[in-house]
């Protein structure tokens, strides 16, 4: 049997394979990852406790190495064909296409200079790079030798780049000179090296040429990417890796607290992104695939890398901006490569939607067979737009909801396969055990229903911990709910079982499909020496989807508010990253609060929102005027 066979072409089929997953899912995941290569078979598909100490393992004893699956496999039957079609930044310059064979030799090429560097299985390595193909190359590198990824998004500030490596140990960082985004350049280096004046562990910094601007040089610490790579061997033996070993961490913002070191294994994450990445997006193997997503976020790691390359897929990776040099470059990279499978997010959508239609219309986009869109609830507005003006309403659009933690999509509809309902992420894929609970835990069993999400039974690609804090993994995802899976976001249901995603729970803000947790943006903006205490909510944005609001106390009141709110933004874009800047920052006397001391966000957010006329009874709060205070300053 190969993946193929496993790919659902019905709703009956698809109905059957859910109705096979929840009656035995020991045996339906079995089938599907007995169609990949193990080196060791595994005897037994799942073993899970998620009552105590949460634990799952798929495939455990079954040995592999995915970078076999992803690249020899297709080697031996299709070297020639593209893996990766890599759109540079300008327009003009020529794109770079790899075939399974060019890219399966780059990756080990790569592998070998790390193994030279002392590399070895469980290591960590960070990735602080640009959407160049050295990125994919680079992850799989690591793959190969069964060295630990843990790619940092390269928007992140140095602070950021130094807790995410300080957290997991990295010994080795890989970076460029600079990147490339529409019109401008990032100094990546420099933040680079702000990051390593804290981070002891890492040994050696491995910096790729891309920008050719002048850069600062550590001879000690820093080898050009080419310098490293120079006369090695292009043929690398993979590591064998136990199914449950360590293949990447990726780092997510929590509510409260430090970022969150999700960590992912090899055999699970690679059965079902594959299995999910061909049943969403019905991939056909002369197809173009494009996720306009960057390698740094979980959409690059599983809907980029593993996914599609796990099915021998070739794929568009993308250097720039849909802005850049016009806004209809995401327009003419489809017709350019005549792209079958386009998947982005509402706020590009958003974005693109404010521009003349024109920009999409000039394009012949005929090939286009699949929309996807990640990352956030799409508004109506967003999805009308993407549907009749990118898919002239012939193309279906899977609206795919996850998360960095799921590893893979959860709830989507199967491309052109099952119905599909605009704002809803629709049916949960096969395997995947949703449900709705109220917020004591009872479960929602009417058809009909809005309460929390909840996943109740384990799939293959479920983060495993969190990085060196097992602890934290157990109170964040298993104990709002015993026995359950706990995403943190709202649901309704309807009548047909489609579920339609309401947003996140607690404070997690999304913005523009990045999530960003108040609490870590709050502690920026109070190490302002001025500021006594802050509160950051988010309220309804018509591009980002949310915007975030800081209300902020100071000690002394100022005259020069201007410059204050310029030093606590940049504050917070120095300390987390330029995304998490808030667009507003009001400063206030004081903030609601419960007789108790606890802050009332929910009010910060209806004020935030302009929804001056919901704000329920506040006679009970200890301050009850402050928020006529603040209601007037926002007028
Ligand atoms: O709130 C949900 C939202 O994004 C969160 C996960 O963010 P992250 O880990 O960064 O992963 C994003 C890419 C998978 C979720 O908890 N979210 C993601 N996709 C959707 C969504 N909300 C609504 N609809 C979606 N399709």
């Amino acid at each position: 049997m190969t993946l193929e066979d496993f790919k659902l072409r019905t709703p009956e089929q698809y109905k059957e394979a859910q109705q096979q997953a929840i009656k035995n899912p020991d045996l339906f995941w079995a089938e599907i990852a007995n169609t990949f290569e193990w080196k060791t078979p595994f005897e037994k598909a799942l073993q899970y406790n998620w009552n105590d100490t949460p634990s799952t393992e798929w495939f455990a004893g079954g040995k592999l190495n995915i970078t076999e699956n992803c690249l020899d496999r297709h080697v031996a039957t299709q070297p020639d064909k593209l893996a990766l079609i890599w759109e540079p930044n300008e327009p003009h310059d020529t794109p770079v296409k790899l075939t399974y064979k060019e890219l399966l030799e780059a990756v080990c090429t790569f592998a070998n200079g790390l193994k030279n560097q002392g590399v070895s299985k469980g290591d960590r390595v960070c990735i602080y790079l640009p959407m160049v193909p050295e990125l994919t190359i680079a992850v799989l590198a690591c793959a190969r030798i069964g060295a630990i990824h843990s790619v940092v998004f390269a928007g992140f500030s140095a602070s950021a780049l130094a807790a995410r490596i300080q957290d997991s140990g990295c010994s080795i960082l890989i970076t460029a000179d600079g990147a490339f985004r529409g019109n401008k350049t990032v100094p990546l280096k420099d933040i680079a090296d702000d990051a390593l004046k804290t981070c002891e562990s890492v040994r050696k910094s491995i910096v790729l040429q891309r920008t050719f601007e002048p850069i600062s040089w550590n001879n000690k610490l820093d080898v050009w990417w080419h310098d490293f790579v120079d006369g090695l061997s292009s043929s690398c033996t993979p590591e064998i890796m136990d199914a449950e070993d360590v293949l990447f961490i990726l780092y997510t913002s929590g509510s409260t607290g430090k970022p969150k070191g999700m960590v992912h294994t090899c055999g699970g994450y690679m059965v079902y992104t594959a299995y999910s990445f061909m049943n969403v997006f019905q991939y056909e193997q002369d197809d173009v695939y494009w996720c306009t997503a960057d390698i740094g976020w979980i959409t690059g790691h599983s809907y980029m890398v593993y996914g599609p390359l796990a099915v021998g897929a070739t794929s568009v990776h993308f250097e720039g901006v849909p802005s850049y040099p016009k806004w209809n470059r995401f327009w003419e990279i489809c017709e350019k490569h005549k792209v079958n499978q386009f998947y982005t997010a509402p706020t590009a959508i958003r974005a693109l939607a404010k521009h003349p239609s024109s920009h999409v219309t000039n394009h012949d986009l005929s090939a286009l067979k699949v929309l996807g869109s990640v990352g956030e609830p799409i508004n109506e507005e967003a999805w009308n737009w993407y549907d009749t003006h990118v898919g002239k309403n012939q193309v279906p659009i899977v609206d795919t909801w996850w998360q960095t933690e799921t590893g893979g999509i959860l709830i989507s509809s199967l491309a052109g396969v099952t119905p599909q309902k605009p704002t809803y992420a629709t049916l949960p894929l096969p395997g995947i055990q949703a449900a709705l609970v109220d917020d004591k835990g009872n479960p929602l069993t009417d058809k009909e229903a809005e309460g929390i999400l909840t996943i109740n039974f384990p799939w293959p690609s479920i983060a495993r911990t969190i990085w060196g804090d097992h602890k934290r993994y157990q109170e964040v995802y298993f104990s709002a709910f015993p026995g359950r899976y706990f995403p943190g976001d709202g649901a309704l249901r309807d009548a047909d079982g489609n579920y339609r995603i309401t947003g996140r729970v607690d404070d997690v803000v999304i913005v523009s499909g990045h999530n960003l947790g108040t609490a870590p943006i709050e502690n920026s903006i109070n190490e302002h020496p001025e500021v006594v205490e802050s509160a950051v909510v988010g309220y309804p944005h018509d591009i980002k989807g949310n915007a975030l609001m800081a209300y902020v106390i100071l000690y002394n009141t100022t005259d020069d508010s201007e410059r204050l709110i310029k030093e606590i933004r940049e504050q917070i874009s120095n300390t987390i990253g330029p995304i998490a800047k808030p667009d507003r920052v009001l400063i206030v006397s004081g903030l609601p609060k419960t007789r108790s001391g606890k802050i009332m966000r929910r009010i910060l957010r209806k004020l935030a929102s302009n929804e001056m006329d919901q704000l329920g009874d506040i006679s009970t709060l200890l301050n009850p005027e402050i928020v006529e205070e603040i209601k007037k300053e926002l007028s």
